[in-house]
């Protein structure tokens, strides 16, 4: 029997729906969940707590002293009230929402998210705290926080369905609120790529949900099988991806603005979809090998952010480039010592087949430069195990030529809860790359990050450029707040957030008065 998973199918996903109506008011409600904090030492109840009290006689802020509770964001006391007349018990769930910023919505809507699991319907008076961001913020870690994925034969809990109430004039919130569910389903999809495990997942896997995504969303695409990559001269891709039953691809996706122009700004986007890091001959341990399913996890990223342009109405043009391979071990895999020659000419000595993903960027990277007249280039992979070393699980790593892209994506990874921290590609070390018998060495030694991302900065043309090291946060060493344990998905909300900006390439040389 085949394995076969439904990825792009959101079946799983929470419904949240916008409400006028007080939260205790709301039909066929089994938990209403209010919102709490602490302001100066003292613990305040959010609106819908007076209500709560008028009509189960409940005092509220003693509950939450019997607790201890202190109000930080995520922070839940459940207090269960028996219908007076007999009828059926409600939970009543107080949320800590910290002192309200986005950031303490996320996090609370997550943690509801969790606790309501398997709870039927939630009504919630804690978007009446917020402006849109805050919103924003509480939808995508409502879904976050709902989030599951298995392949066990017995099914778990369903998600709760949540009632925003409370609302003052709930229509003029639905952009947002469709918003934060299209960014949250990229999340959601990302994260689900990366966990899908690789005997179910190929490259030529990876092209098919691209083109489900391109069918549903009227985007282009372009798909590039292992002979067609080797006739158009990817020798990075057909190198890594030679030892593999599984043979590469690459896939391009397209998205155009409604409306727009041919000088609309152009940001392409490359991901790495190394579908299983076996290391190649230079073989991972196999404690290093256990999580390399997730070496894709770029290009899930990408794919996902590709399939969210529409509904968060991104104003430029963007080209999704999926780089795909498995670097898997065989007598005809590439050897330490080979030299494979780039799309577009460069060359590379192979010293660690290990060091696989630089390859396969290299040739989307000169693919964009040569052919796609891009603004901006920005990629995102599982590149470098240093990254976990200095940044650790949950902050990223970010490498740039451009300040203000490299400053529009650490702004977009504040707000979309996904941090980044700018790392120095520092010229001195760029020898460290240098071969004796080829144009660079694909091992470049310490520190691994940055020798790393020099090794990929050869191949960007002098383009605004930025790339994301997301191998340390890749993975989540548990569920934590919108984090759910296993593998992340970590990437698609903050480039979403980003390029849904009215300008994302404001500033960005050469770039930026082009609209
Ligand atoms: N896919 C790995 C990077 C990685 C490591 C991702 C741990 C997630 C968790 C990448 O292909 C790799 O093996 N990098 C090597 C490069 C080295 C051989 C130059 C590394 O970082 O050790
Ligand atoms: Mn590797
Ligand atoms: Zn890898």
């Amino acid at each position: 029997m085949t394995l076969d998973v439904n990825v792009l199918g959101d079946a799983t996903q929470p419904r949240v729906e916008l409400s006028a109506a007080d939260p205790s008011e709301v039909p066929d409600v089994q938990v209403v969940a209010l919102p709490f904090s602490c302001d100066d030492g003292y613990l305040v109840l959010g609106p819908g707590a007076a209500e709560v009290y008028d009509t189960d006689d409940v005092d509220l802020l003693g509950v939450l002293e019997h607790h201890d509770a202190s109000g930080k964001a995520g922070e839940i006391v459940e207090h269960l009230v028996l219908g007076a007349d007999g009828s059926a018990p409600r939970s009543v769930l107080l949320v800590g929402v910290g002192e309200t910023r986005p950031s303490d919505l996320r996090r609370a809507g997550a943690a509801l998210a969790r606790k309501a699991r398997g709870r039927g319907r939630v009504a919630t008076s804690i978007a009446a705290l917020a402006h849109d961001a805050g919103l924003r913020a509480f939808t995508e870690g409502l879904v976050l926080g709902s989030y599951s994925f298995d392949l066990k034969t017995t099914s778990g809990k369903p998600p709760a369905e949540f009632v925003l109430a409370g609302l003052v004039r709930p229509d003029s919130r639905a952009e947002v609120l469709e918003r934060g569910l299209a960014a949250a389903r990229a999340a959601w999809t990302s994260r689900t790529l990366a966990q899908v495990p690789s005997n179910m997942k190929s490259p030529a896997w990876l092209a098919d949900r691209a083109s489900e995504v391109a069918d549903e969303g009227g985007l282009s695409l372009k798909v590039w099988d292992e002979k067609a990559l080797e006739r158009g001269g990817f020798g990075g891709l057909v190198g890594v991806g030679r030892a593999s039953a599984n043979p590469p691809r690459l896939v391009r996706l397209s998205y155009t603005p409604d409306g727009s122009s041919r000088r609309v700004p152009h940001v392409v986007l490359v991901g790495k979809g190394i579908t299983f890091d076996t290391g190649g001959l230079s073989i991972k341990p196999a404690e290093g090998m256990m999580n390399m399913k997730r070496d894709m996890t770029g290009a899930g990223v990408v794919l996902a952010v590709m399939s969210a342009l529409t509904a968060v109405r991104c104003p430029v043009r963007v080209t999704g480039l999926l780089a795909c391979a498995e670097n898997s071990v065989d007598g005809n895999a590439i050897r330490p010592g080979d030299v494979i020659r780039h799309y577009g000419g460069r060359t590379t000595e192979v010293t660690n087949t290990d060091a696989e993903g630089r390859l396969v960027l290299a040739d989307a990277l000169a693919y964009a430069v040569k052919e796609l007249d891009p603004d901006a280039l920005v990629d995102v992979a599982t590149l470098t195990g240093a990254m976990r070393i200095s940044l650790g699980q949950r902050t990223a790593g970010l490498f740039s030529t451009d300040d203000a892209l490299a400053d529009h994506l650490v702004t977009a990874g504040t707000t979309s809860g996904e941090p980044v921290w700018r790392l120095p590609l520092v010229d001195d070390y760029e020898e460290r790359c240098d071969s004796k018998i080829a144009d660079a060495d694909n091992a470049g030694g310490q520190p691994g990050g940055i020798t790393a991302a020099l090794f990929l900065r050869a191949f960007t043309g002098s383009l605004p450029w930025a790339h994301l090291d997301i191998a340390g946060v890749g993975d989540s060493p548990g569920d934590a707040y919108e984090w759910s344990a296993g593998p992340t998905g970590f990437g698609a909300r903050l480039l979403l957030h980003w390029l849904e900006l009215r300008q994302p390439l404001a500033g960005v040389r050469g770039a930026g008065g082009r609209r």
